[in-house]
């Protein structure tokens, strides 16, 4: 947490107290200014930790301390977060610790804002939170009320209870307000009225992962082939049934989605004749001339707006190269690959484990129910959405 220089100083000791109950690891950096309202003792009293201030200071354990202080934070507020803080983030401004630590942070911001009435209001002011927000800030408050000053309207910091109340729900939700797209189950692709290829895919994998990031707070769309499950809470589902239906499905959405993940098993071929009657049963063999559906992955992963692209591999062998090289081939941005025609896990059952790769490293999730899975799947691509988001 980061303390600016404001009469509002005061109830952030309120704040770091309140958090360190909830049992958040708070530390705390303060500004010169904020240290004539509040003294660092305080703050190290109720953290539990000593209070940084200065941007380089040769004699401490860790010189460059902006860095790994935003390396180390899951989170950072800034409160009170006065107008010159807020004019200084806005502007890439890095003249002392909070300012540079803001810069360096890759994690979610969050600014609570305290001052003065006019000086809320002033046009270069809103210009600069709607900058930040553009940015990716979120604000909490300011309240409207009387005033350190004797003025009265909007610029108070919110209280102390209503910033945790906040934080906590946005910790518990990191995807709030964001738009998740996922594909599940099987493709149907029909050879006549009567008959279709498809694959063994239940749609378990796909509709845990929808029920996941809906429960992360994501606004998300599912784009499913047929399957016998009953759709998430708070998640809207759009049947498809062939490969093409979904690529269409799929691609008329996924630039207005923050995030796709293609988790169906789309088939990879489709006949190139559809019968419009049921064929015959007449000649000992025959053969069917199957053609190359669309990749929808890869389209999505080329549009010039895509949003970051999770694609799934299900192989019987050679499992982490097939999985790089569909990572590479295919521009994702991740990878969940998973064995299939195993014993335990893969289609249709309720359990599954996955080993996941991105550009620059990789994890390994190990068997579980597929709601648990999903769960730790997200949290994973919430990470790095966040990650390549804020770099
Ligand atoms: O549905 P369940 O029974 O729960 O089983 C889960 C699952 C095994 C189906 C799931 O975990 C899974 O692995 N889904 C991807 C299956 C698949 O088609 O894998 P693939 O390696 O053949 O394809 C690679 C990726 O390309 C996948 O993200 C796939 O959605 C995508 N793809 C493939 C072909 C195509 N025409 N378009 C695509 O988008």
């Amino acid at each position: 947490m980061a303390v600016s220089g404001g009469i509002a100083a005061y109830k952030a000791a309120e704040l770091v107290r309140l958090l360190c109950k909830q049992n958040v690891d708070v530390r705390v950096v303060m500004t010169e200014a904020a240290m004539q309202f509040v003294t660092p003792l305080t703050f190290q009293a109720l953290s539990g930790y000593p209070v940084h201030s200065e941007l380089l200071n040769a004699d401490a354990e860790n010189a460059m301390g902006h860095i790994s202080l935003a390396r180390w934070a899951d989170m950072l507020l800034i409160a009170p977060a006065t107008a010159n803080c807020i004019a200084k983030c806005s502007h890439g401004l890095a003249d002392d610790l909070l300012s540079t630590l803001y810069l360096a942070a890759s994690c979610p911001v969050y600014m609570a804002p305290a001052m003065n009435q006019a000086m809320w209001s002033k046009p270069v002011t809103q210009e600069n939170i709607q900058k930040l927000q553009a940015h990716g800030v979120k604000f909490i408050g300011p309240a409207a009320g009387e005033q350190a000053c004797g003025e009265t309207g909007f610029g108070r910091m919110s209280e102390p209870a209503e910033i945790v109340a906040q934080l906590l729900s946005a910790a518990a939700q990191p995807l709030a307000g964001i738009k998740v797209l996922v594909s599940a189950g099987p493709t149907r692709e029909p050879l006549d009225p009567v008959r279709y290829i498809t694959n063994r895919s239940s749609g378990k994998m796909g509709y845990a992962i929808a029920r996941a990031a809906a429960k992360a707070g994501a606004q998300v769309t599912l784009v499913s082939g047929p399957v016998a499950l009953a759709a998430p809470e708070n998640v809207a589902v759009i049947a498809v049934e062939t490969a093409a239906q979904m690529y269409d499905a799929v691609l008329q959405r996924a630039s207005d989605h923050a995030i796709y993940i293609g988790a169906a098993a789309v088939a990879d071929y489709s006949p190139a004749i559809v019968q419009p009657e049921k064929i015959k049963k007449q000649a000992q063999q025959t053969s069917l001339i199957l053609q190359k559906t669309e990749d929808i992955l890869a389209a999505v992963a080329n549009l010039d707006r895509h949003p970051f692209t999770v694609g799934f591999a299900a192989e019987t062998h050679d499992l982490e190269n097939y999985a790089r090289s569909k990572l590479v081939q295919k521009k994702l941005d991740m990878i969940a690959a998973n064995w299939v025609g195993q014993a335990q896990g893969g289609f249709d059952s309720d359990q599954n484990a996955l080993q996941v790769f991105w550009p620059e490293g990789q994890n390994t999730l190990a068997m579980t129910d597929k709601i648990q899975l999903a769960e730790q799947l997200i949290r994973l691509i919430t990470e790095k959405f966040h990650e390549k988001n804020t770099a």
